[in-house]
């Protein structure tokens, strides 16, 4: 794996600047513009593409985005004054299970563009507070599905009992109240069921099935909804980049699943995150420290989990790419664990991983760290100092 001209420079410029040995995150802001452009030219029309910004907050990931997608997915009230802050223009939705009455209120006063509903009670909540301010609350009601075969990844959502969405059978009695109460204004339904999908036939599959409960549901209770939502969830091949979710192949076969299933009154909404910024991000670690223990090398590195919780938290070696500095070699082919400045065994990045060459002061450069990584990790345990944060422009 190689990294990108714009990237070695950067930390080319960054390496020697401070006393400190070097831990930094990089963004390549060009290179996230240029996927978001790639992946909504071969979106089918009538098809809307929102950025779930769970994924990575940071207000520069955002502007960049901005004006590239149909607008954002805040999961917590926290998420939705930071958007509403940042990009005050751009549809925002809201989803996520336990909201406050404060938190909906909130939403109801930046009026946002859809309520993700997760229950019968959030629904009532929901009512009682929109019409006390004389207002109409848009409502997606997120189901979690029964299907005949379970949806299949590493993180899944629904299909099977989680705290996720209404059970179908509680949908009677949610379309009665949204029936019957005039501060509620059903616009669709919402859908998501796992993350990490690598499996481009399978995601079909799964959507076919929105589909089908969309139209079913609507038949059944004969009415027309403009809008269904199918979350996000389209993975990243941490292990082989180059193997991570063929979003053209996708967009080639929803074409025909929207056709097949007579979608075209519908538009179709995705909420994705974490294949949308986690490959414009980098993690550097400057390596302090290159030991043997019990058999094993190990390279201490400047950082760790605390920064970059996504090796962690997925239980995965992450990919990385050694960049090499002026001192001989430490290790020559050698298999080596790459772990972090804290004091648990847990703050590993990478298990025996082979190198052809490492020695201390070397960079290790793990990529695919723009999603899921800064903003998921226990920042504050031990008390180490940030990483530097550098956005990259053109
Ligand atoms: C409701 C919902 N929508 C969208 C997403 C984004 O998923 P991903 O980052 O896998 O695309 C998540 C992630 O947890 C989610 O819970």
């Amino acid at each position: 794996m190689s990294l990108p001209q714009r990237i070695t420079g950067a930390i080319d410029e960054l390496r020697g600047k401070t006393r400190d040995p070097l831990c930094a995150y990089l963004y390549d802001l060009p290179a996230l513009e240029l996927r978001v452009r790639a992946m909504r030219a071969v979106l089918p029309t009538g098809c809307e593409l929102f950025y779930a910004a769970k994924a990575n907050p940071e207000v520069a990931i955002l502007r960049t985005l901005a004006p590239l997608v149909d607008g954002f997915e805040a999961a917590s009230g926290g998420e939705l004054a930071w958007l509403h802050e940042h990009c005050p223009d751009q549809p925002l939705i809201f989803g996520g299970p336990g909201k406050l009455d404060s938190e909906l209120e909130a939403a109801l006063d930046c009026r946002i563009d859809a309520f993700h509903v997760e229950s019968v009670h959030e629904l009532r909540r929901l009512a009682r507070l929109a019409a006390v301010r004389g207002l109409r609350a848009p409502v997606l009601l997120r189901l979690n599905l029964k299907l005949a075969e379970a949806p299949d990844s590493r993180l899944v959502m629904g299909g099977k009992p989680t705290p996720f969405g209404l059970d179908e059978d509680a949908l009677d009695e949610a379309l009665a109240l949204l029936r019957q109460e005039p501060a509620l204004e059903l616009k669709g339904l919402h859908f998501h069921l796992l993350s990490h999908q690598l499996d481009v036939a399978a995601h079909l599959q799964l959507i076919r099935a929105y589909c089908q409960t969309f139209r079913r549901i609507c038949r059944e209770q004969d009415m027309q909804l403009p809008l269904l939502n199918v979350g996000g969830g389209m993975g990243i091949n941490y292990q082989d980049p180059a193997g991570s979710f063929d979003w053209s192949r996708f967009c080639q076969g929803l074409a025909e699943v929207l056709a097949e299933q007579g979608m075209a009154d519908t538009r179709i909404r995705f909420e994705i995150g974490r294949f949308i910024s986690a490959a414009c991000g980098y993690y550097v670690m400057q390596v302090l420290d290159i030991k043997r223990n019990h058999g094993h090398y190990f390279a201490v590195a400047r950082g760790g989990t605390h920064h970059f919780r996504t090796p962690a938290a997925q239980g995965h070696d992450h990919p990385f790419v050694v960049l090499r500095g002026d001192r001989a070699p430490d290790l020559q082919d050698q298999a080596v664990t790459l772990v972090g400045q804290l004091c648990t065994p847990k703050d590993v990045m990478a298990r025996q991983q082979p190198v052809k060459e490492l020695a201390v002061d070397d960079l290790l450069v793990f990529t695919h760290a723009g999603a899921y990584a800064w903003n998921i990790s226990h920042q504050k345990f031990l008390m180490h100092e940030p990483p530097q944060m550098v956005f990259l422009t053109e």
